[in-house]
């Protein structure tokens, strides 16, 4: 069983207009609403690619019960800590120029007893069986060693985890020695305290250091420059499959969800890898985070270059 934790999710709320006027009435030609926030983003995903996921984490309100609603018509489970105050929403304005305003919404804060409420549903959840999923931001005020003190929990009970973070969430999590993680370049970059780009080679040895210390998996993704993949009987590298670029944002959680599902399913290495490559290039083909068809991504499997390095 697959887990997605999603402790600070969003409804995505993309608007078209000609041309944004400040301090003046703007009329939408275009509103769009979508349950967004990573861990959600990859139950998507895995549902897409005929997989199943429990989404966990928080919501609250109106925007909580839309995302529960998205979520439940696309029969995904959902088991979320319901919180006093309203979820957020993250408003992207896009004009006709190509110009994109962005209004993003703090989301409500977390009392210590939901905090908490969530630690034990995680605890009831975890199981030899079981894969969590972490993945994105956190509420403000939430210490910045949960990730680290779920992955501490989860293994006490034999589940594994997935780690998908940035900055002092990833370094703490990383102390508490997740299964797999899927940083891009600049989170293993900053982690790894380099103060310019690294090369692929010392990305490489860096992951390489990382899976020495027990772990399963590690994806460093490159954006257009494709991935590296360690795992512990092989190390490649892939260069990003070509196709037409909608939209960037989400590559990384479709890769994650990729590595979850290829994990949950039993998958060879070969196949995972090729399910990661395809899962990240076909997000890119469609508008904002939504997930790439199946069937394109089955195509794409077959178009995955893979070199061992
Ligand atoms: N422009 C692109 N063309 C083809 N493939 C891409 C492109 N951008 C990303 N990808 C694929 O998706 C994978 C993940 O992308 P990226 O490294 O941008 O993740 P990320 O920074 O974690 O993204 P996010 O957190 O926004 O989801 C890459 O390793 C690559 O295989
Ligand atoms: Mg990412």
């Amino acid at each position: 069983m697959i887990v997605t934790v999603t402790m600070n999710p969003a409804v995505d709320k993309t608007v078209e207009i000609e041309r944004l006027l400040p301090g003046g009435l703007n009329r939408i030609r275009k509103v769009e609403y979508d349950a967004g926030g990573k861990g959600i983003n990859v139950s998507k995903t895995i549902q897409k690619f005929g997989g199943s996921s429990v989404a966990t984490g928080f919501l609250g309100g109106n925007t909580g019960k839309t995302i529960e609603n998205v979520l439940k018509n696309q029969k995904i489970s959902c088991d979320f800590v319901w919180v006093d105050g309203e979820t957020r929403t993250n408003t992207k304005v896009f004009e006709k120029n190509g110009a994109v305003t962005e209004l993003n919404e703090p989301g409500p804060v977390i009392a210590d007893a939901k905090l908490l409420e969530l630690l034990e549903k995680l605890d009831r959840l975890s199981g030899p069986e079981t894969l969590f999923v972490l993945a994105g931001s956190v509420p403000v005020g939430v210490d910045k060693h949960i990730y680290g003190d779920m992955i501490r929990l989860v293994k006490k009970k034999g589940g594994k985890v997935l780690l998908d973070a940035d900055g002092e969430l990833f370094r703490y999590g990383l102390e508490a020695g997740p299964d797999m993680i899927k940083p891009n370049r600049v989170e293993l970059e900053e982690y790894a305290g380099f103060q310019r780009e690294a090369s692929e080679k010392e990305l490489l040895k860096f992951a390489r250091r990382l899976l020495d210390r027990g772990m399963e998996a590690a994806a460093v993704s490159m954006g257009k420059d494709g991935a590296l993949l360690v795992f512990p009987g092989r190390q490649v590298k892939c260069p990003a499959l070509s196709v037409k670029a909608h939209s960037t944002v989400g590559a990384g959680d479709a890769m994650v969800a990729a590595l979850a599902f290829a994990r949950d399913k039993g998958m060879e290495t070969e196949e995972t890898i090729r399910l990661c490559m395809a899962a990240g290039a076909g997000a890119v083909t469609t508008v904002g985070t939504k997930p790439p068809s199946m069937e394109l991504v089955r195509k794409l499997m077959e178009q995955v270059e893979i070199s061992d390095i």
